[in-house]
């Protein structure tokens, strides 16, 4: 409580029009109702509800806090009820898909649903930008935020703002062992480094200034196979960075996308495909299920309110990336079925292949 101000990108998937393809303009709507009604309550101060791909996103602020029972109650009450009015009358592809625990037991975290949130104090003008992306799974941060926060040839700030000379700490996420370490940069980059290239296990939680210990962003490490135990879907993160003002400027957290990379996801959540950035427009995965993408909306927080968005990858600057991530999807896709286009055994030990596997196993003989 008090001046302090929460941001929670709270998302699930819930079904999706023409398979794994869209959000449904109903989804959006009652979603919206749904916390628009909040709004009038007084529960949450602003929100906004978008899609990325296949997956709901629910932005909303308010002055409870991180991890309040009250507001990850109202995102589950309001993926139930999509799921309800929507997703099934509607036959949707996968309805409730990403809804694994029976009922809301306090926090949405460990149930199913992707939550990124800070709470901050608000600062005399608070630029933020939040990131959803579909068909990949949290490790596609790890590069992107440690550009962002630790590789001066990404920003520029690293070297010309005095407020950053300090570099930033990142707590990473082990999401095999559930526990967490804390590493900061410039000094321990090499350290960082060689945890966070193993995406599928060492994922980036949250990042720090280290002047002055200010929360500068904030991602989503729920592994929905790890919970389930199979597959059930790709977990599709969300992140929330702040910028400018000693933090990197928008342009620098936009930066990375600039360049694509490969994350793993994509068809069946089981190959290495290139994250695409999109403006909201196309905010919809085709070819293949994908190419993975991701949208990027820059907000000012106003007392709260959400001032925006700024549909940030909306802009022919972003054609370039896009065109380079469509001939790296065409690449990688001659190799059909053939690693490196399909993720390595750890990741698909939670897909129908293990049966496959097991079928087999008493058929190996020595020559
Ligand atoms: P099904 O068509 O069997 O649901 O699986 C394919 C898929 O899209 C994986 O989620
Ligand atoms: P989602 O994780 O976006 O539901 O996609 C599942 C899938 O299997 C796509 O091929
Ligand atoms: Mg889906
Ligand atoms: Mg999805």
């Amino acid at each position: 409580m008090g001046d302090k101000v929460t941001i929670s990108l709270i998302k699930a998937d819930v079904g999706s029009l023409a398979g794994h393809h869209v959000v449904h303009p109903k989804q959006i709507e009652v979603a919206k109702k749904k916390l628009q009604k909040a709004k009038e309550d007084g529960l949450i101060i602003d929100y906004y509800v978008f899609n990325a791909g296949d997956d709901l996103e629910l932005l909303m602020t308010h002055r409870k806090g991180e991890s309040s029972p009250e507001i990850h109650g109202l995102a589950w009450d309001t993926f139930k009820e999509v799921t309800e009015k929507v997703s099934k009358p509607l036959k949707l592809y996968a309805a409730g898909q990403d809804l694994l625990a029976e009922a809301f037991s306090g926090n949405v975290r460990g149930m199913g649903p992707g939550v990124a949130e800070m709470e901050i104090e608000e600062r005399g003008s608070e630029p933020i930008v939040v990131f959803a992306a579909d068909k990949t799974e949290p490790g596609a941060w790890n590069l992107i935020l440690y550009k962002i926060f630790a590789d001066p040839w990404n920003t520029a700030g690293l070297v010309l703002d005095p407020r950053m000379a300090e570099g930033f700490t990142f707590r990473v996420m082990d999401v095999q062992e559930g526990k967490y370490i804390d590493l900061t940069t410039p000094a321990e980059s090499y350290e960082l480094l060689a945890l966070i290239g193993t995406v599928g296990r060492y994922v980036i939680e949250r990042i720090w200034r280290n002047t002055d210990k200010l929360l500068a962003a904030v991602a989503s490490v729920t592994r929905l196979s790890l919970i389930a135990g199979r597959y059930v879907g790709k977990d599709d993160p969300v992140c929330i960075v702040r910028c400018q003002h000693g933090l990197p400027a928008v342009g620098e957290v936009l930066a990375p996308f600039f360049t694509p990379h490969f994350v793993a996801g994509w068809m069946r959540g089981s190959h290495n495909g290139p994250l695409m950035p999109v403006g909201l427009k196309d905010s919809r995965c085709s070819f293949f299920d994908g190419p993975p993408r991701v949208v990027g909306l820059g907000f000012q927080v106003a007392d709260g309110k959400l001032v925006g968005p700024a549909d940030l990858f909306e802009d022919v600057a972003f054609d370039h990336a896009r065109r380079t991530a469509l001939q790296m999807a065409e690449l990688i896709r001659r190799n059909g079925p053939i690693s490196p286009a399909i993720l390595g055994m750890e990741e698909l030990e939670y897909t129908g292949i293990v049966k496959t596997l097991e079928k087999l196993k008493d058929r190996f003989f020595k020559a």
